[in-house]
């Protein structure tokens, strides 16, 4: 408590005294007890409140995240080397934000908005509350856009629509990462505006990452928020939620946004180790027991607003790594049951060379068919089938059976289109192509062909429908006759 006046004006002191006024300002101090691993004990602040900015005075900054009766535990954001015991910190009376708008756009920054590529500080049209609701009920709209990532087997048996979340669940190294980064490359030119967010990645992979979409161009539609391995628990913690935060923004002026979290195992890990330090009770697994809580919270802001709204959207493709494959673990059975599908990525598949390793039988979409055109839909009904049945009667040629020449043919036509389904990562696909693929798989029209002349002959097939102008909307009837003459057209064996 500190007793304070007006300051004295040097040629009025007389004037000054005579409009003296005795007042009382308050404002609590409190003290630092302890300091490590990124946290931050302080005691003398009892009315700072959950959430809330700290200032210390030699500059560094920290999050209120825990509340005690004389003591709060806080996370740090920005931390001097001189911070020790003893350091006064002050309350800011402010929520944490971040600076929005397309003046970030093709730049790389940190959850706190400060620009880690070398540039200038970004000119912002506004701010955002990092942790804010999800919006209500009746500002939402349904589902029904489709949103293409380019890959063969999403964007035809497990469509993606504007607005969904779809989780990317898989072991350590088998293309979780470079499935997302394709889906961003694929949004060049579709004015949908992209986040991506990289938790406790090591360098090298962060650049990686903008060096892949800088090459191919998708930068210019794209925000990096990075906070590396090395960086504070803190912002590792923070990053999902800046990211969500910067393409909410857009999002409620009207945007259609993508955000990939890459990933939530390791934010669940930074949280389970913030709150170990700060000593809250461990759960399962030792994650403490709000974990669902914190990464519902988080996906539930990735919605389709209602057109009244400006009808903007955020599509969320969370990552969740596994052990072994088991999705059964906590952390990925959480993430499945808040979002609205999941690409299950299978180490045998990645291993037998089978790229993306895609297993289409534990993988689903939930509600991402409403949002596919009838057109892709129908041809992709009935591949899946073909597929599907393919994969259980595969089973028992495994034991050298004599089998009936029906289900010969349906075993050859299944490892067909398990080739077809092959794809080189960073080389998304129009959906016309997939359309035309479809088209002539179900027709027949590679029944015929060797396994080894199905990639020259796609090759083919995805220049002639780059160069045609056929359309989603066009008759079956003119896909199958243009397919056609497209499969026969020489060029390539
Ligand atoms: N479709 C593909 N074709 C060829 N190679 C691929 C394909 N997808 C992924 N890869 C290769 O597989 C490796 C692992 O991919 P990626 O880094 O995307 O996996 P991840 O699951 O994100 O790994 P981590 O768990 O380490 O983050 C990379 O070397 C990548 O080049
Ligand atoms: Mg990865």
């Amino acid at each position: 408590m500190q007793l304070s006046g007006t300051n004295p004006t040097p040629d009025g002191e007389a004037d000054w005294l005579s409009a003296y006024r005795f007042g009382m300002r308050v404002t609590e101090q409190g003290r630092v007890v302890a300091i490590g691993d990124g946290i931050v004990w302080i005691k003398g602040l009892p009315s700072a409140a959950m959430d809330e900015m700290l200032q210390f005075e030699d500059g560094s900054r920290a999050l209120v995240f825990h509340l005690e009766e004389a003591l709060l535990g806080a996370i740090l954001l920005q931390q001097s080397a001189s911070l020790s015991a003893g350091a006064l910190a002050s309350r800011s009376g402010e929520r944490l934000g971040i600076g929005v708008g397309d003046a970030l756009l093709g730049r790389v920054i940190d959850p706190l908005g400060t620009p880690l590529d070398g540039g200038g500080a970004p000119e912002c049209d506004g701010r955002r509350e990092l942790d804010v609701l999800s919006p209500p009920i009746l500002a939402r709209n349904f589902v029904d856009q489709p949103l293409y990532t380019g890959n063969k087997i999403v964007d035809t048996i497990i469509p993606v629509g504007k607005g969904q979340r779809q989780l990317i669940i898989g072991d350590n190294g088998v293309g979780k990462s470079s499935l997302a980064l394709d889906t961003v490359i694929n949004q060049k030119g579709k004015n949908v505006y992209c986040v991506y967010v990289a938790v406790g990645q090591k360098r090298s992979s962060v650049i990686n990452a903008l060096e892949v979409l800088r090459e191919s161009g998708a930068l210019a539609h794209t925000t990096l928020v990075v906070a590396e391995a090395t960086a504070m628990p803190g912002l590792k913690y923070l990053a999902p939620f800046a990211g969500c935060a910067v393409a909410e923004g857009w999002m409620w002026q009207g945007r259609d946004t993508l955000v990939v979290y890459d990933d939530l195992t390791t934010h669940a890990r930074t949280y389970r180790e913030l709150s170990l330090l700060l000593r809250r009770p461990p759960g399962r697994e030792a994650y403490p027991g709000d974990i669902f809580y914190l990464h519902a919270r988080l996906l539930e802001r990735s919605t389709r607003l209602a057109s009244v709204h400006g009808g903007g959207s955020m599509t969320a493709l969370p990552l969740v790594e596994t052990e072994q494959g088991e999705i059964a673990a906590y952390i990925p059975t959480n993430l499945v049951s808040i979002t609205d599908g999941q690409v299950y990525l299978d180490q045998n598949l990645f291993a037998a060379g089978c790229l993306p390793a895609i297993d289409v039988t534990r993988s689903v979409s939930r509600i991402g068919g409403k949002a596919q055109h009838p057109r892709i839909k129908e041809e992709a009904g009935r591949m899946k089938l073909d597929y599907l049945q393919f994969l259980e009667l595969e089973v028992f040629t495994r034991f050298g059976s004599q089998l009936e020449a029906s289900m010969e043919a349906k075993i050859r036509r299944g490892r067909l289109l398990r080739e077809i389904f092959k794809q080189e990562r960073l080389a998304p696909l129009p959906i016309e192509f997939q359309l035309a693929w479809m088209v002539a798989y179900n027709e027949g029209l590679f029944d015929t062909l060797a396994l080894d002349t199905i990639a020259p002959r796609l090759g083919n097939l995805a220049r002639c429908v780059a160069q045609g102008s056929l359309s989603l909307g066009d008759s079956r009837e003119a896909w199958r006759q243009a397919v056609t003459g497209w499969l026969q057209e020489r060029g390539t064996p």
